[in-house]
């Protein structure tokens, strides 16, 4: 089946399988890894991803749900050398250990920063619970979508 999408800020076109999942045709037509695989059941949130604006797993959608949908992966979120307000404050927070959870992390995290006003501590181990960490203890993640969030705000002129 044809599918048709932008990723990234790119057009593509790409004949998938009918039972292709959205996170296979990322890494592996695309070549887009920083989405992870972690248990392929909707259970870590490894492979969250922006669908229209909104975090979704990408594990659990097929490819050709994504007919026409604008889709950001981490790759599209900063740039080594220009970071995502998100992707700066788990670096200062040191909100990562191994790292494999992280990209879900701050896809979520971005999500959940522009949909809730107002993040405290227990909003955001709420809005996060989707997303499992097997290194961090979440403390340092916590922190780190705090600082994100108000940063968004301040560089969207918020606050
Ligand atoms: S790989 Fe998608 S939720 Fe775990
Ligand atoms: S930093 Fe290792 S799984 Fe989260």
């Amino acid at each position: 089946m044809n599918v048709s999408f932008c990723v990234n800020g790119e057009s593509h076109e790409l004949d998938v399988a009918p039972n292709t999942l959205l996170v296979s045709v990322l890494r592996e037509h695309l070549g887009l890894t920083g989405t992870h695989v972690g248990c392929d059941t909707s259970q870590c949130g490894a492979c969250t991803i922006h669908l229209n604006g909104r975090a979704v797993k990408s594990c659990a959608m097929l490819a050709v749900q994504a007919q026409d949908a604008e889709v950001v992966t981490i790759e599209g979120l900063g740039r080594v050398d220009d970071l995502h307000p998100m992707q700066q404050a788990f670096r200062d927070c040191h909100g990562l250990q191994c790292g494999f959870c992280t990209p879900g992390m701050i896809m979520q995290a971005v999500d959940l920063a522009t949909q809730v006003e107002t993040l405290d501590a227990d909003a955001i181990r709420q809005g996060m619970e989707g997303n499992l960490c097997r290194c961090t203890g979440y403390q340092n993640i916590v922190a780190a979508v705090a600082k994100g969030a108000v940063a968004l705000k301040a560089q969207s002129g918020e606050v």
